[in-house]
């Protein structure tokens, strides 16, 4: 049994008593309405985006050849046994703060602190880099109808001055990305309004996305070449990389780099486990939503990245071809009319993967403020509508604000090493409570845990350790500077002060 007495702990490493996370989830205050296919459409929604439109070419040209489904394999792997872990914790421990929660309980308060604020590299920097990448759809869209949106409206100033520079244009002075803005305003409209509104949204546009990945599959078949498969791991060989340096590309070390390029096309089904206050039945239906949504996408990226590389050689995928490697494809094959159907269904699929980050950000940033280790302000819920409307005002107000004023899409990476980062916790976490705690309760067993938890770890760590150097030593930076955060307001405010 619990005391309080056992938590007068005041070091960094002090956890938070699993009594006080049962008061939270008996205590909490958003509306229970998410049964198990709304959460798996949840995951679904943030996973399927602008990864596997985009980032296959970067990785079958760059990385691993045809052999770019075994890259989705490696990455899917990483995935399956985070989301094993995912699911054992969110049955357990149901409350909005996801990761960073399970940090709490298990390994300490200044380790869940880091978990939460790397997580706003995945949610909160995720949306902005999606939204930018929205808005290329969004113009892309129109632009197949004849209507071109004014170079200074559709990109932030430093994007804007350089489209100025190459195309021989005067300085347009001002500028900003009005298409990634609105959208931002439209999400957290959406997420304002409450949270079956937002699932609602998501269902829709989940069926629609689905359906186009499908298409692609489908049709695609039709113009395979068995002969863009051969051979289908290429001998490693030394190319110009993306930054135009010499680097190794194919082969076997071609395959794990190229896992780490399409990796950010898995993120988003652990979001599913920031939705447990939100969820009907969270115990039985977080495991079931986050392994089946993560096992769906697996199943569909695997056959879209066959399909790519035996409709055109992955020799062929360069300049243009790389932004838009699908459309590419379907071109290529005399198959244009394709391209209209990939852009829409992108278009509208990341209105999605926005809804879901900017959701996911706010129901872990309520976590956060309900331990003190954020203001209060993050846990204030809307008596109408209840959702958490200021937090989700402020993410709004900042999401849409980076997105539309700077050039962020070129710092994709650092959502993925946010991602990875929470997802070799996870499975620290969830191994050290095993071993700590055998007895609690546990609604869903991870199977094989004494081997899928250190697989885990080290997976997702070899993917960090592949990811651009910038993106390492940026994130590494934020990291120091959310421990500044720390030591200067969480550490002083957190209610373990209290107890
Ligand atoms: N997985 C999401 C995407 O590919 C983030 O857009």
């Amino acid at each position: 049994m619990e005391t309080k007495s056992q938590f007068k702990d005041k070091s960094v490493w002090r956890k938070k008593p699993m009594y006080l996370f049962e008061q939270d989830i008996q205590k909490s205050e958003l509306k229970r309405v998410l049964g198990k296919w709304s959460l798996t459409a949840i995951g679904i929604g943030a996973i399927i985006g602008g990864g596997i439109f985009v980032l296959t070419g970067t990785a079958a040209h760059y990385h691993a050849g045809p052999a770019l489904a075994l890259s989705f394999v490696i990455a899917g792997i990483g995935c399956i046994f985070a989301a094993l872990c995912y699911g054992e914790f969110a049955a357990m421990l149901p409350v909005e703060g996801s990761a960073y929660a399970y940090a709490y309980g298990t390994i300490g308060e200044l380790f869940a602190w880091a978990i939460g604020w790397g997580l706003i590299l995945e949610y909160a920097m995720g949306a902005m880099t999606v939204a930018v990448s929205w808005s290329g759809y969004f113009n892309k869209l129109v632009h197949l109808f004849g209507i071109d949106i004014p170079f200074w409206l559709r990109n932030d100033p430093v994007s804007a001055a350089n489209y100025a520079q190459l195309n021989g244009l005067p300085d347009p002075g001002f500028a900003l990305n009005l298409p990634a803005f609105l959208i931002v305003w439209l999400v957290t409209y959406i997420l304002i309004k409450g949270i079956k509104e937002a699932a609602n949204t998501n269902n829709i546009i989940v069926v629609l996305k689905v359906a186009a990945v499908i298409f692609v599959i489908l049709v695609g078949v039709f113009y395979v070449r068995a002969a863009n498969w051969e051979p289908f791991i290429p001998a490693p060989e030394l190319i110009p990389g993306e930054d135009g340096k010499p680097h190794e590309a194919y082969g076997w070390g071609g395959i794990v780099s190229g896992a780490s390029a399409i990796f950010f096309a898995y993120i988003g089904f652990d979001a599913v486990s920031t939705q447990a206050g939100e969820a009907i039945n969270p115990r039985k239906d977080m495991p079931f939503a986050i392994i089946t949504s993560l096992l769906v996408c697996t199943v569909l990226y695997i056959l879209v990245s066959l399909v790519l590389t035996g409709m055109i050689n992955y020799k062929d995928i360069v300049g243009d071809a790389l932004k838009a490697p699908v459309a590419y494809a379907f071109d290529a094959v005399g198959q244009g009319w394709a391209v209209f159907i990939i852009t829409a269904a992108a278009t509208v699929g990341l209105i999605s993967v926005m809804l879901v980050m900017m959701l996911g950000q706010t129901r872990v940033f309520l976590g956060m403020a309900k331990d003190g280790l954020l203001p209060g302000f993050f846990r204030e819920i809307h008596p109408t509508f209840k959702t958490p409307w200021k937090s989700t005002l402020l993410v709004g107000t900042v999401v849409s604000t980076i997105a539309a004023f700077t050039p962020i899409s070129v710092l994709g990476d650092m959502t993925s090493f946010g991602t990875l980062f929470a997802f070799a916790m996870v499975c620290l976490a969830v191994w050290i409570l095993r071993r700590r705690d055998p007895d609690r309760e546990r609604p869903f067993r991870a199977p094989a845990l004494n081997i899928i938890a250190p697989l885990g770890i080290i997976v997702n760590t070899i993917l960090i350790l592949n990811l651009s150097g910038l993106a390492q030593k940026l994130a590494l930076v934020w990291l120091i500077l959310g421990m500044v955060v720390y030591f200067l307001y969480g550490r002083r405010h957190s209610k373990l002060n209290d107890l």
